[in-house]
């Protein structure tokens, strides 16, 4: 491309190796904070940028695509775009990235840590042993659910639902799996799974992580009525998005028995937290933390940046939404 000089705006604070890629390829403005840029901020910058690396937390909307009359390419330093109107980036001719793959294993190692964590009740004994509540070894002190011979559940298998099925088989779990098709008969042979119907998956697995992207087909995807499909001894892990799950019904659920506890990386109305969680021993919490490995995190900005730089120079975009 023509421009000696484009200008590259990153909307938050991401690794500096993903800023150097970017520095060698125009000039870069930062927001380096690790609140949300103010609006009127972002706006002045996105007058005259060429490129934007955004984060999760931009909403780019009309709104948005309108303060930034001169962009090319959103550069979403995220697997999840659901913070992106595609479909309005697309019509300005604004091309969309992901970074896909970089974070699948650890994704995938954070849902088997909260499967682990909310199975063998390591919240409710981390709360214990913190209060100062005296205690001692007991036959029958926090027993847990072992897994070996237990039916994963897995909505959405791709990359981060397969790395989770392949980790499930290790804890010789028995793996069924839900999405739009068939994975490949020799990856469904590898990770010993079988594509079921949803309702089946619901009814019969003992855990049912969530590992689908969110959208308007996933939205409540386990509402109330789903939720008491489920076995009354069943675990749900949500790795993915929150609103795929009904907060409030899931709420219920958990007080009521309708299912045995929860893992839970992401919220519906995140950052805020349903109220009804923060009290319930059942449930595992942690702040959206998939992707939150030094690693994952320089990878995923490199990753990023690369989209930029190669729409930049004219190049094929390494991993294109539109
Ligand atoms: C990130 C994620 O932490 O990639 C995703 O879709 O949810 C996480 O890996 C987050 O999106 C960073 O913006």
């Amino acid at each position: 491309m023509s421009n000696p000089n484009p200008q590259i705006v990153v909307t938050g604070h991401i690794p500096e190796s993903g800023l150097e890629r970017l520095r060698a390829a125009g000039e870069v403005w930062n927001w380096t904070a690790d609140d949300p840029i103010p609006i009127d901020v972002r706006d002045e910058q996105l007058a005259h940028a060429d490129a934007v690396v955004t984060l999760l937390s931009d909403r780019v909307d009309e709104q948005f695509l309108a303060a930034a009359p001169h962009i090319g390419i959103v550069a979403n330093v995220a697997v999840g775009y659901n913070n992106i109107d595609v479909e309005a980036c697309t019509a300005r001719r604004v091309r969309v990235t992901n970074t896909p793959g970089v974070l699948t294993d650890a994704t995938a190692d954070l849902t088997l840590g909260l499967l682990l964590a909310v199975t063998r009740r390591l919240g409710e004994g981390e709360r214990l042993i913190r209060s100062g509540t005296p205690w001692e070894w007991g036959m029958f002190m926090m027993l847990g659910t072992g897994l070996q011979g237990r039916r994963l559940g897995i909505v959405g298998m791709g990359g981060i639902g397969q790395a989770v099925a392949s980790r499930a088989r290790a804890f010789g779990m028995d793996v069924v799996y839900h999405n739009r098709s068939a994975v490949d008969a020799e990856t469904e042979q590898r990770l010993g799974a079988r594509l079921v119907p949803l309702d089946e998956l619901l009814a019969t697995s003992d855990v049912v992580s969530l590992n689908c992207p969110y959208s308007a087909a996933t939205h409540h995807l386990l509402d109330a009525a789903a939720l008491a499909t489920m076995r009354s001894s069943a675990f749900l892990l949500n790795t993915a998005r929150g609103p795929i799950v009904d907060e409030s019904a899931l709420v219920d659920a958990l007080r009521n028995g309708t299912i045995a506890g929860a893992g839970l990386d992401v919220f519906e109305h995140e950052p805020d937290v349903h109220p009804g969680l923060l009290g319930l021993d059942n449930v595992v919490l942690v702040p959206h933390l998939g992707s939150a490995t030094v690693e994952t995190r320089a990878a995923m900005a490199e990753l990023a940046a690369s989209n930029v730089v190669a729409y930049l120079s004219g190049e094929p975009l390494p991993t294109p939404v539109n």
